[in-house]
C-alpha cells in the first residue's frame, strides 16, 4: 500500500479504528494465521478429492464410453434347457489417460430392447481382473452358465440362427482402480455380431443307397457341407431335418453330435429313406443328378437324451432350408 492509500484509508476509518487497515490484518493474521492454514488446507483438500471423486471419474467414465468392444468368437456348447458352456474371445481398443484397472467384474447380456422396454438379460459372464491398455483381449472359456431368462435367450438364439447379423447387448459397472483410486463406472456396449443366417446353402454329396441299411433305420449316407458365416460356436447334438423334393416327402435325416464352427462344416448325414423309395427309379435318378433340391425342415435336436427348446424351436419355426445335391460348381 502506498502512503497515498494509507492517509486515505486512515482519514475514512479515523472514527471507528485508529489503526490501519493494515496493520489489523496484520494484527489479526499474527492471532489467527491458524485458522487460515486450516482453512486452505480444507480448501486445497477439497479441490484434491474434486479431481480424485469427481474428474476422474468422469474422465474415466469418458474413455470407458469412448471404447470400443469386438467379439472375436463365442461359443455355446453343453446346451441343456437350463444352462449351457460359454466361451467367448474380445478385444477391447481403449485409451487410458492414465494407467488404470478393473477389478474382476460380471457382464450381463441381453438384446437391445425397444425404445421405453427394459432390459432383460438372458446370461452373465465374469470375468477376472484386467489392466487397461490401448488393445487388450477379453477371453474365458467354459463358463457354465444359466439361462437367466428363458424367453429372452430364445429370442437371442432364434436371432443367432436365423439372422445375418444380430445387436448384443453388454453392460457391467466395473470398480476402476487407478493407484489407491477406486470407483465404479458404467459400462453399456451394443456389439454388431454375425449371425448363422438360417444355415442357408447347405450343400450335399456322395449319396450312397446302402445295401444293407443300418441297425437304426438308415439306408442312405451323405456328405454335407454347412456353412456358418457366424463367429458362433453352437454345439447343437443331434440334429433331426425331414427331407423332400419336389413337395415328395423322402423320410428323414440325422446328423450326430453336430456343432457348427464358424467357416464350412462336414458332416455325416445318415439318412431314413421311405423303403418304398429305395429302390424308386425316379429317387435313385435324383440322386445322381446335378443340382438336385431337397428342402429341410427341421424337426428336433437332442443334447444328452434331452430336446434342447431354445434350438429345436427357432430351427423347426424357421423357412424351411433347399439344400442342393450335388451342386455343379
Ligand atoms: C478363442 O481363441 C482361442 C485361441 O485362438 C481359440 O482356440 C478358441 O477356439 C477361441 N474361442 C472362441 C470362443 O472363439
Ligand atoms: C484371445 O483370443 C484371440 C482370438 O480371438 C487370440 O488371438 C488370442 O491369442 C487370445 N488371447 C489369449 C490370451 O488367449
Ligand atoms: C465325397 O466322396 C469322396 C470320395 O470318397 C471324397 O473324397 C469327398 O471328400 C466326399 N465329399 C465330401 C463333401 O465329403
Ligand atoms: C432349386 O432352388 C433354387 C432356389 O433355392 C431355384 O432357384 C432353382 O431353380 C431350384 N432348382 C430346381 C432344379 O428346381
Ligand atoms: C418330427 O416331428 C413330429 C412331430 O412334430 C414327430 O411326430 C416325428 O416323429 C418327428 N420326426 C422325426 C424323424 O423325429
Amino acid at each position: 500500500m502506498s502512503d497515498k492509500d494509507m492517509k486515505f484509508e486512515t482519514v475514512e476509518d479515523a472514527r471507528v479504528a485508529p489503526v490501519t487497515r493494515g496493520q489489523r490484518f496484520k494484527r489479526h493474521c499474527g492471532r489467527r494465521w491458524w485458522i487460515y492454514l486450516i482453512a486452505f488446507l480444507v480448501i486445497a483438500l477439497a479441490a484434491v478429492l474434486g479431481i480424485i471423486f469427481g474428474a476422474i471419474p468422469a474422465i474415466a467414465q469418458d474413455s470407458v464410453n469412448d471404447s470400443t468392444l469386438q467379439v472375436d468368437g463365442i461359443a455355446i456348447t453343453s446346451p441343456s434347457n437350463t444352462k449351457f458352456t460359454l466361451s467367448m474371445n474380445s478385444t477391447v481398443h481403449a485409451h487410458s489417460p492414465v494407467s488404470a484397472s478393473f477389478s474382476p467384474q460380471t457382464f450381463e447380456m441381453y438384446l437391445p430392447p425397444a425404445a421405453g422396454e427394459p432390459v432383460v438379460p438372458f446370461m452373465q459372464l465374469s470375468i477376472g481382473g484386467l489392466k487397461v491398455e490401448n488393445t487388450f483381449t477379453i477371453n474365458v472359456s467354459d463358463v457354465a452358465t444359466n439361462i437367466m431368462n428363458q424367453d429372452a435367450y430364445l429370442q437371442f438364439s432364434g436371432k443367432v440362427l436365423k439372422n445375418n447379423d444380430l445387436d448384443l447387448g453388454v453392460r457391467s459397472s466395473p470398480q476402476v482402480n487407478i493407484g489407491s483410486i477406486k470407483f465404479h463406472v458404467d459400462y453399456q456396449k451394443t456389439v454388431s455380431l454375425k449371425g448363422l443366417n438360417g444355415l442357408n446353402g447347405i450343400k450335399l454329396y456322395n449319396a450312397t443307397i446302402l445295401d444293407k441299411p443300418m441297425a437304426d433305420g438308415t439306408n442312405m449316407v451323405t456328405d454335407g457341407v454347412i456353412p456358418n458365416p457366424s463367429s458362433f460356436t453352437l454345439q447343437v447334438g443331434d440334429l433331426t431335418v425331414d427331407i423332400s423334393t419336389l413337395g415328395m416327402e423322402l423320410g428323414y435325416s440325422v446328423v450326430k453330435d453336430l456343432t457348427l464352427h464358424p467357416g464350412d462344416n462336414r458332416v455325416k448325414i445318415y439318412n431314413h429313406i421311405h423303403p418304398e423309395l429305395i429302390d424308386n427309379l425316379l429317387f435313385t435318378a435324383s440322386i445322381k443328378a446335378k443340382n438336385t433340391n431337397i428342402t429341410l425342415t427341421a424337426n428336433s435336436t437332442v443334447f444328452n437324451g434331452e430336446h434342447i427348446d431354445w434350438l429345436e424351436k427357432p430351427l423347426h419355426a424357421a423357412p424351411p432350408v433347399i439344400a442342393v445335391l450335388n451342386p455343379s460348381e
